[in-house]
């Protein structure tokens, strides 16, 4: 049924979606919010519900519509419209003279300016807008075609989805760079590395890794921006200069380079270049150069092109920040899932101000392309937050006392055999009674994220573990004040406290405990997830891959890896004698009110998207039977009905301990 322009719904849809993309620009972009969350969370509910009780309504540019359904079998591959083209790069300054000269040889008597900006270093992409909407979002490939990766890209909050332009250009094309903040970085790779994960050598890599996910919905979690800096095909919208370009994707809804300056002269590019180079390290993306355009994009045609690169462009890189140094030995250190990395141990040198004696060597594969050797000088490079890498070796430093490594084939730690798994880079110690294993399990398990164990510092796991008296997480349940008391450097008082401690754990919340168990994949999330899908822990043990891959959110990896972690007989071992020990292994849930579905009295709080009701009929049918509804979670809720995507309600309810249910449980609830 067609529907009238007037309808009220169409319009308060159109309305709501038009205020929540600009809510989305001034926070995402701007990062200069006008509205506190919870009035965004408000809109953003209307709209969703809105667009659940009219799905004829819902279209693919909502901003309810960002990341997207199933996993792709592969990318497509398109064709851009104009070709992406690289830059010249040069680390010299004669050369940036050399360039200028060279545009000026072929523009006598032109009058034009420079433009300067900052040189991201992240991975190309092309967004292809037609009639203002987001058609097409492409990686750079080889310029010409490029892999589709307009599902990833969509899920990057700042990346309008629409333009903001009334009416807008029939087509626009912009470019720009996808990149991971350096903060998200360190804290993807430090849960990767407690996941048994290889990490990402740095911000770029894992930026590159994130848009290649066939699973949007894996690209939507990672810590992705993006920034743009120019224009491909244009019609019915034009930019006579590289500034206005900038200005007009600014308009329309774009996060652009956070400076550039238009230079009349050349030496004031110079003295640009000298001034970015100073807030290289106050970006949130990874700054390698600045890049140099002639501002003035009618003369681009007259400039012309080389094999690759434009003639009115020129990337002018900075020295990386490394320092040379020698590797005294190369360690290896054996994670919470058994994966050995090795680690050079160097001789302290200062790298971008702060002492580096430690540097990674990723693995041993790269170790190898490399040919890194103990006793080599190497060059050791620090970019940004990141971990620092040997990033090169100086072989003519050679003396011929510098040793080979190779990986140990037992683990350094326990003497187990170590083994390499189809598909994988790792190498593992397969010995699940390996102490280094154990102690990062154990650690783990009691970790603030997980069981939150007060008192059970590292210096305690490593004694306990060391001593005997912890063999895996459950174990800790059955310490005694007087074994703890015996240990070095343990008072009555601290062993009774830690005993405390671990009295505590047995109460916490399931997903805690799913969670604190260590399975590979399985972060604070996915726990919750799994939480709200399964009762127990018994009945997650029940689930087979097919039932678990059913569960939104988790997908065929974290599935598989759930299902192969409880056909361990030795971890369904542990959560057995978890139980005995006391630790809840159920979802916490108050119990049912007597009668049924006599609701009378009972406070509760609705979040997330449900299935079957929209927000209005679960209130409706919670009033119908005596209950309320609050907008606000506190000590006084009885049940928080948590659908998907549930708002920072559902983290109050568990740092209150308020009963969460989902919806099923709710459906129980009412039809009781
Ligand atoms: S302009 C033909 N501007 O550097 C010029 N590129 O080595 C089109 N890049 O492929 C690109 N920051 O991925 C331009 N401010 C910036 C840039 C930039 C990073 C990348 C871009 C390009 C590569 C060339």
């Amino acid at each position: 049924m067609a529907r009238s322009v007037k309808d009220p719904v169409e319009q308060r849809i159109a309305a709501l979606r038009r205020e929540i993309e600009r809510h989305n620009r001034l926070y995402y972009v701007k990062a200069a919010p006008e509205i506190s969350d919870r009035a965004y969370d408000r809109l953003y509910r209307e709209l969703a519900d809105l667009e659940a009780r009219h799905p004829e309504l819902q279209t693919p540019d909502s901003p309810t519509r960002r990341v997207g359904g199933e996993p792709l079998p592969g990318f497509r591959t398109v064709r851009h419209a104009r070709p992406m083209l690289s830059l010249d790069n040069t680390y010299s300054r004669d050369e940036l003279a050399e360039f200028d000269a060279r545009v000026r040889k072929r523009l006598p008597d032109t009058p034009l300016t420079y433009s300067v900006e900052p040189k991201v270093d992240g991975v190309a992409v092309s967004l292809r807008y037609e009639h203002g909407t987001l058609a097409v979002g492409a990686t750079r490939g080889d310029g010409r075609t490029g892999d589709d990766v307009t599902a990833n890209l969509r899920t990057i909050r700042s990346i309008p989805l629409r333009l903001a332009a009334d009416p807008p250009p029939a087509v626009l094309e912009v470019r720009g760079e996808v990149y991971m903040t350096t903060a998200g970085f360190k804290t993807l790779n430090r849960a990767r590395r407690e996941a048994g994960q290889a990490v990402f050598a740095n911000p770029r890599n894992a930026a590159a890794g994130s848009l290649k996910l066939l699973d949007p919905r894996l690209t939507a979690d990672r810590p992705l921006d993006a920034v743009f800096y120019a224009a491909g095909e244009l019609d019915g919208i034009a930019f006579e200069t590289h500034g206005a370009c900038l200005r007009g994707l600014d308009a329309l809804g774009f996060r652009i380079v956070p400076r550039y300056w238009i230079c009349d002269a050349f030496e004031a590019v110079l003295r640009r270049i000298d001034e970015l180079e100073t807030l290289r390290h106050s970006f949130p993306f990874e700054m390698d150069g600045a890049v140099i355009k002639v501002n003035e994009r009618t003369l681009y045609d007259a400039l012309g092109l080389t094999a690759r690169s434009p003639r009115w462009a020129i990337a002018y890189k900075y020295a990386a920040e490394q320092a040379a140094t020698r590797i005294r030995a190369i360690r290896v250190q054996v994670g919470r899932t058994g994966v050995l990395t090795p680690v050079a141990e160097l001789e302290p040198v200062s790298v971008a101000g702060s002492t580096v004696s430690r540097a990674t060597l990723h693995n041993e594969d790269d170790i190898r392309r490399k040919d890194v050797r103990v006793g080599d000088r190497v060059t050791v490079e620090k970019a940004g937050d990141v971990i620092p890498a040997v990033v090169g070796v100086d072989k003519t430093a050679r003396t011929g006392s510098e040793t080979v490594f190779a990986m140990p084939a037992t683990c350094p730690v326990c003497g187990g055999p170590v083994t390499q798994r189809e598909g994988e880079v790792a190498r593992r110690c397969e010995n699940l009674q390996c102490p280094a294993q154990i102690k990062r399990w154990v650690r783990h398990f009691a970790s603030r994220g997980a069981m939150d164990i007060e008192g059970l510092g590292d210096a305690l796991v490593e004694q306990l573990v060391d001593g005997g008296l912890v063999g895996d997480p459950a174990d800790l349940y059955r310490l005694t004040e007087d074994q703890l008391a015996a240990l070095e450097r343990m008072a009555q008082k601290s062993a009774r406290n830690v005993l405390a401690g671990i009295e505590a754990s047995r109460e916490r919340d399931l997903w805690r405990v799913i969670f604190a168990l260590g399975i590979r994949h399985i972060g604070a999330r996915s726990a919750q997830t799994l939480e709200a899908h399964y009762p127990s822990l018994d009945a997650l043990m029940q689930a087979d891959t097919a039932a678990l891959e059913a569960v939104p959110d988790i997908g065929p990896v974290v599935a598989h890896s759930v299902a192969a972690f409880f056909a361990s007989p030795r971890n369904r071992a542990v959560v057995r004698r978890l139980g005995e020990a006391g630790v809840r292994l159920q979802r916490r849930a108050a119990p049912l009110p007597a009668g049924g579905a006599d609701l009378a009295g009972k406070r509760f709080v609705l979040t997330g998207t449900l299935d079957a009701f929209t927000r209005d009929a679960a209130g409706d049918a919670i009033r119908a039977r005596g209950g309320t509804v609050s907008a606000a979670v506190s000590k006084k809720t009885d049940y928080v009905v948590a659908g998907a995507n549930p708002g920072s309600k559902l983290e109050r309810a568990r740092t209150l301990g308020v009963a969460v249910i989902d919806e099923a449980a709710f459906r129980d609830l009412l039809s009781e």
